[in-house]
């Protein structure tokens, strides 16, 4: 399948080949890349809000010459009760080769995949997965531990250990990375009070630990993956912020002793919460770089869906750097 509905599909081989694949794009000629997938239709399925993963989903497809068509729930058809089955149908009705889902409910990309037959990526559903999170987390981990920079052929991660910390029980970031890291070596920490981490979640697989002392956590890892709060999946339940600060927040003070350590948060940041400004703002934080590299591996995962892993041969000049 060319979909993309969690990381478990994905062997080691290629993975190393979506990060190949994300530095070859991102390093083509525009005018070269935009023949790739020329006047192809992708449509975006958003049926949660979303800046980052929608607006880079859109820009790697554009870059690669698609035309690209938005359908968010509240301003479509979906508002009047039209089923995400016949959404899917009426998309591709209209020519969209691919659709990008972003879905509140667990599974919903694997219905529409087998509905529409279409490729589907998984742009988050529910509390499940969020793959190509994973994928540019990584990018951005490899960028920083490995030498040279962007080395991304080589993708293992053995010897490195990473700290999730936070909203890990409704976090499907968390889960991809949890489900994603350890096959390629790493060590994974879970830190964060029982509220939002439950021992349940240790099981989740190998190479994954919970230490709910985070500064512990800390001073045995090289990345630390700071998590929003999801304070819309929390279902009335109360997390008393002030006592979460003192235990979890990552500040000034707390990173002050880990100087080399790594720091990286999804997104949206809740600044003053799970992370002060300073940390969010200062240079340990690869924050807008983990943005940055969501474009270049969402055009992998777009080529790879419909086919256009390799370049067209028009005659382009290739950048020269
Ligand atoms: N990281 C992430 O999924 O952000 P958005 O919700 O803004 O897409």
């Amino acid at each position: 399948s060319r979909s993309l509905l969690s990381v478990t599909s994905l062997r080691v081989a290629d993975v190393a080949e979506i990060m190949q694949l994300a530095t070859e794009l991102e390093d083509e000629d525009p005018a070269a890349r935009a023949q790739r997938l020329y006047k192809r239709r992708v449509a975006l399925l958003f049926y949660e809000s979303s800046t980052r993963t929608r607006t880079s989903f859109e820009l790697a497809a554009k870059g690669l010459g698609a035309d690209t068509t938005l359908v968010s729930a509240l301003s479509s058809s979906i508002e009047k009760g039209e089923s995400l089955k016949d959404t899917g149908i009426t998309l591709r009705a209209l020519g969209a080769e691919c659709i990008i889902l972003r879905h509140p409910q667990s599974g919903a990309p694997y219905l529409l995949e087998r509905e529409t037959k279409l490729p589907i990526l998984n742009a988050g559903d529910g509390m499940h997965e969020h793959p190509s999170q994973a994928l540019l987390d990584l990018r951005t981990m490899l960028a920083h531990l490995h030498k040279p920079k962007h080395a991304v052929t080589e993708t293992s991660l053995s010897g490195y250990t990473v700290t999730i910390c936070g909203d890990i029980f409704h976090s499907r970031v968390a889960r991809s990375n949890m489900l994603l890291l350890p096959k390629l070596g790493a060590q994974v920490i879970l830190s964060g009070p029982t509220a939002l981490l439950p021992e349940v979640a240790a099981t989740v697989g190998p190479g994954i630990t919970i230490e709910r002392d985070f500064d512990k956590a800390l001073a045995q890892s090289q990345v630390v993956m700071m998590l929003r709060i999801q304070a819309e999946r929390l279902a009335g339940r109360h997390i008393d912020l002030e006592e979460y600060k003192v235990r979890y927040q990552l500040n000034g003070g707390r990173l002050a002793p880990h100087k080399e350590l790594l720091v990286m948060h999804p997104g949206p940041i809740i600044r003053g919460l799970e992370l002060t400004s300073e940390v969010a703002d200062g240079p340990q934080s690869a924050i807008a770089e983990q943005v940055r590299n969501g474009v270049a591996v969402r055009m992998a995962l777009v080529a790879r869906a419909l086919g256009a892993e390799k370049a067209k041969k028009t005659g382009a000049v290739k950048a020269t750097k």
